[in-house]
């Protein structure tokens, strides 16, 4: 089965073909991060405007990079949730209008089933059952994964997303949008053990999240580190990278913490990571350690499929669509949609 997929659901335009035989055929993705950095964060109407005018030209695009046509589709998969109820309407008008008119089924996926799937784009891909541990803007949710579709959530962020509040801090600190790469990259540069931020809610049981009091945590030590030139105040930059080193520890430290816990609870050898913040390098080193110790296996997806994009939405599509799935006459989007009331395949 060959499925075109569209994910419109925040600031990334991302078009895919994925073929059930032959794997990913094309993608492409325009981001809009730029137009949004002047703001200091995503403008809903803008984000919407922006996939009308991108979404046609992208298609067009996988469809001569994989030098095939509509003709070779057995499916479209569009994201319909969860995410800015404009910007998944684009899609989702769309997708439903060229597969009428192309006379093929149509599905709404879920972005975050997208996310926990991209890894299975992989070579190798992990096998079920696994702990997902599923880190974007947001949300921070740790899953078991029994199958597609067989999803129970095991702990989730009860205030901010960790890329949330990475995003928050790199904002008080004045880098640009979206922060989570920026607070990386200077953290490399960061003292290490200069600055002690806690560990939020790791010293209770329990499998949920709160990233805002470690927002709050910055901004006090940002204050602390202020200094005056000529009446403006300012943080110096070495000040700031160990800032972001000890913000950075703080939040991989509490992942890390929940993450083995989640692996006790269920007692999977398996861990899949996936979103935007999977991307980042100090994560991934200290999960890969997690399950070295573990004698098990973490898995993520290429850096390209950490963040939006449309190759997970045509994988997880044509999962469904192969199953016999497909969306009823009206077209519908869910800006909220809790994952655990997803159909298992
Ligand atoms: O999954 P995603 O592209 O969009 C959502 O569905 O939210 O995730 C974007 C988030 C942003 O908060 C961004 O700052 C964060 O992922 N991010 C990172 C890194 N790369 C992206 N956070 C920490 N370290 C990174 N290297
Ligand atoms: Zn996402």
């Amino acid at each position: 089965m060959r499925v075109l997929g569209i994910e419109s659901s925040c600031d990334e335009t991302g078009i895919a073909l994925y073929d059930s035989e032959q794997g990913l055929l094309a993608h492409s993705l325009y981001s809009q991060v730029d137009m949004h950095a002047n703001y200091g964060g995503v403008v809903p109407e803008l984000a919407s405007r922006d996939h009308i005018r991108k979404a046609i030209p992208l298609i067009k695009q996988v469809f001569s990079d994989a030098q095939c046509d509509e003709q070779t589709l057995d499916g479209i998969a569009y994201t319909s949730g969860p995410g800015l109820a404009g910007a998944l309407l684009v899609g989702a008008c769309l997708a439903r209008s060229l597969a009428w008119t192309w006379q093929l089924p149509a599905l709404g996926v879920h972005h975050m089933e997208g996310h926990l799937l991209a890894p299975l784009l992989e070579d190798p891909a992990p096998e079920f059952p696994f702990v997902a541990l599923l880190v974007s803007g947001g949300h921070t949710q740790l899953v078991d994964v029994k199958g597609i579709g067989q999803y129970t959530v095991l702990g989730e962020s009860i205030d901010d997303a960790a890329g949330e509040a990475f995003d928050k801090t790199a904002k008080m600190m004045n880098l640009p949008y979206p922060g989570g790469p920026h607070i990386a990259k200077l953290a490399q540069q960061g003292t290490e053990g200069r600055f002690k931020f806690p560990r939020p809610m790791t010293d209770r049981p329990g499998l949920d999240f709160s990233f805002s009091g470690l927002k709050t945590f910055a901004r006090n030590t940002i204050i602390k580190c202020q200094q005056d030139r000529d009446g403006h105040k300012y943080v110096e930059q070495q000040d700031q990278a160990d800032i972001a080193r000890a913000f950075e520890q703080a939040v991989v430290d509490t992942l890390v913490i929940k993450c083995r816990r989640a692996l006790e609870q269920t007692g999977h050898k398996r861990l899949v990571i996936a979103g935007g913040v999977s991307a980042n390098h100090y994560l991934r080193e200290r999960l890969h350690d997690l399950m070295n110790k573990k004698r098990g296996q973490v898995y993520y997806p290429r850096p390209e499929f950490c963040t939006d994009n449309g190759a997970m939405i045509a994988y997880a599509g044509c999962q469904r669509l192969m199953a016999g799935q497909k969306d009823g006459d009206e077209i519908r989007v869910f800006p909220r949609w809790p994952m655990d009331t997803l159909e298992a395949v």
